[in-house]
């Protein structure tokens, strides 16, 4: 067995998945530490000569993209793109995943949900049997952070405003971040629809569907899983 090096295992699972980028693609470009190696290695492929455009899902991963010279855009008027490669915070047996982590996770899911294909990206510390151990992030409209805050509390759960030394912590898009926590979280889909129902939740780090493919890396080497195609 390897000594434990999270980010060597990171670099291992965005290669894995940098090798599916082919020449003309749209590139959906994810947001965190495991997200920004395969930043740098999209952008060790373009010098190469690869042919792509990336859509960024955070200012980080945009200002990351330009200096590693990969040519961007916005999602703005997208309807489809080909392939999206992002970290997770957690991800259980059925590729199921809680983001957000690093507040970006609605332009994440909104990436995500454009793109043909996502693949996440991960250290084995990232796998998990069941989700629920870290909070689910949720964008909230600032006027409804006391109405969502009541209702996670009437859904078991306790909602703690994401807030650093400098105060309130805001997404690229202005607004709040409510850290949710629960005991368990014994159905996630209806978690999810639970939470995208309360009006001024903006979007949620519940990834339950998005996901097609996982490369995980760890100390007994690389991992590759797909989503069945019944799942
Ligand atoms: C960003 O908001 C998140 O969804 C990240 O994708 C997630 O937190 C994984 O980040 P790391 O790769 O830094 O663990």
């Amino acid at each position: 067995m390897e000594p434990a090096d999270p980010e060597r295992w990171k670099r291992a699972a965005a290669a894995a998945a940098i090798a599916e980028v082919q020449d003309g693609m749209i590139l959906g470009l994810g947001t965190g530490s495991t997200a920004a190696h395969a930043v740098r290695l999209v952008g060790d492929r373009v010098a190469q000569g690869l042919r792509i455009t990336a859509v960024a899902t955070s200012r980080a991963t945009a200002t990351a993209a330009r200096a590693a010279g990969i040519p961007l855009i916005a999602p703005d008027g997208l309807a489809e793109i080909d392939l999206c490669i992002d970290g997770v915070d957690e991800i259980d047996p059925g590729l199921r995943a809680i983001k957000g982590g690093g507040g970006a996770m609605l332009l994440e899911k909104i990436v995500a949900t454009l793109a043909r294909r996502n693949i996440a990206i991960a250290d084995v510390a990232k796998r998990v049997e069941r989700l629920g151990a870290r909070a689910v992030p949720i964008e909230v409209l600032q006027a409804a952070q006391g109405l969502v805050t009541a209702t996670l509390t009437r859904l078991g759960g306790t909602g703690t405003l994401r807030a650093s030394s400098a105060g309130m912590v805001l997404t690229d898009s202005g607004h709040p971040i409510l850290d949710a926590t629960f005991p368990a979280i014994p159905d996630p889909l209806r978690l999810a629809r639970a939470l995208s129902e309360i009006p001024g939740v903006l979007g949620h780090g519940l990834f339950l569907t998005e996901i097609d493919a996982l490369y995980c890396a760890g100390p007994d080497g690389l991992t590759h899983q797909e989503r069945p195609a019944d799942a």
